[in-house]
């Protein structure tokens, strides 16, 4: 008789001698239990083949903690196994995140690794286990399957202060594929993914095939965990209602109470440089007909305004020697004719509201840089007297020598914040921007 055999039945006459006191039939219930339990314990799933449908996509970096997710081709529980050598010695094991029940899906799994140590390297790798139901709702897990050992670091203070940032991608895998290949050979610990990875969604399968089982065979966030931020097309279709099934939303813990809506806003420290994640949101008014009414992004923006203003008061961030802010839609432009995104004419070339809002907050507390999508066309924004803050803008999906895709890189060197600006069609770097700490 097995150990876990003896403490049910253990259990199972507690249960008997306290309803016998009743004068519940107890015998019966006995007898009904352990039927059902010898029928759970005879029950052996096999260990699953091809179970795992994609690589790991690590997400939602922190300096305490790492979400993982990935896809599966059944109903199954999965796991992340993570450890501080390479051997996986005394690995610790965590399982689908969600309470009361662990979130078991039959197409993606979500794992968040909590209570790990700041800019600290870990190995992990990631299971899962199909289910049986041998007994009405009893689940029986399988062994699970397992992927090979990949390895991640923390972000945090003494994380390495690089970063890498890739923006509209939407779903152009042959561009993607080179982006991937990019951030790889560059290195950084973490990525910045500026949003439009989709066009337009209806599927949560569109999903998963955007983010976890891309064309070019996945792997481009194995070991370098993405920060993503929604773009204007990200909030289009339905599938957008569920982004955060497939990408997962900050750790609940980060935010307060007033800011729960915002689950993609991000101020986390990657070495020297505080990283400032925003969501500039449609690239339409609000009043604009094709949102049906149903879009609340002006109210959005200035929600997370509030908490912008926070983020600098947190100690880890207001010591910062770079503070760098990213999101989609850039929230300057020069020409005096682009369109600020509050009409009801085209689109937004430039987000004012953003400008409006943020803007002076990133100029009372020096941020240097903000880093943007959204125009598929590199721009450089040099900082002035009244705007101190300069303006990078990424370029897009396609490989043509005008509007050429980039990989922009964040690099402290030398007592400074270099930002190479990577062409992907020349393959050449195409501009350097340098920037002082801050005072
Ligand atoms: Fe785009
Ligand atoms: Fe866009």
């Amino acid at each position: 008789m097995n150990l876990e055999r003896r403490s049910f039945i253990k259990g199972s006459a507690l249960l008997a001698a306290m309803s016998a006191v009743g004068g519940v039939r107890a015998a019966g219930i006995v007898n009904h239990e352990q039927k059902y339990h010898d029928r759970w314990h005879a029950t052996q799933l096999p260990v699953p083949q091809k179970l795992l449908d994609s690589e790991p996509v690590l997400q939602c970096p922190a300096p305490d903690s790492m979400g993982v997710a990935f896809a599966v081709s059944d109903f199954a529980l999965g796991y992340a196994e993570v450890a501080d050598n390479e051997k996986m010695e005394n690995a610790v094991q965590y399982a689908c995140e969600g309470v009361p029940l662990a979130m078991l899906d039959d197409r993606v799994m979500r794992i968040r690794m909590t209570g790990l140590k700041p800019g600290t390297k870990y190995w992990y790798r990631v299971g899962a286990s199909t289910l049986a139901f041998p007994v009405g709702y009893w689940k029986k897990p399988s062994p699970p399957e397992w992927s090979k050992v990949y390895s991640f670091t923390t972000c945090g203070e003494n994380a390495s202060s690089h970063f890498s940032v890739i923006t509209d991608t939407h779903t152009n895998w042959k561009t993607f594929a080179l982006l991937a290949q990019k951030l790889r050979a560059i290195g950084a610990p973490v990525t910045l993914w500026l949003g439009d990875a989709s066009s337009h969604t209806e599927t949560r399968e569109e999903l998963v095939k955007m983010f976890l089982k891309t064309e070019t065979g996945g792997d481009y966030a194995t070991t370098q965990p993405v920060f993503f931020i929604n773009g204007n097309h990200d909030f289009r279709g339905r599938a957008c209602l569920h982004s955060t099934e497939v990408m997962m939303g900050r750790l609940p813990s980060e935010r307060s109470g007033r800011d729960w809506p915002l689950v993609r806003n991000f101020a986390v420290r990657q070495g020297e440089i505080a990283l400032i994640g925003l969501d500039t949101g449609e690239d339409k008014p609000d009043f604009h007909p094709s949102a049906g009414g149903a879009t609340r992004f002006e109210p959005y923006r200035t929600m997370q305004t509030a908490w912008l203003a926070d983020q600098f008061k947190r100690p880890e961030i207001a010591r910062a020697p770079y503070i760098v802010a990213f999101m989609h839609i850039p929230i300057f432009d020069s020409r005096p004719d682009a369109n600020p995104g509050n009409t009801l004419e085209n689109y937004a070339a430039w987000q004012k509201q953003g400008h409006d809002e943020w803007g002076p907050l990133l100029k009372q507390y020096g941020a240097q840089l903000v880093v943007a999508g959204h125009c598929h066309c590199y721009r450089y924004d040099e900082p002035t007297a009244e705007r101190p803050w300069a303006q990078i803008v990424g370029g897009g999906p396609h490989m043509v020598a005008d509007k050429f895709p980039t990989v922009i890189e964040g690099k402290v060197e030398d007592g400074e914040l270099k930002v190479r600006v990577h062409n992907m069609f020349t393959g050449k770097v195409e501009a350097t921007h340098a920037f002082k700490p801050r005072v």
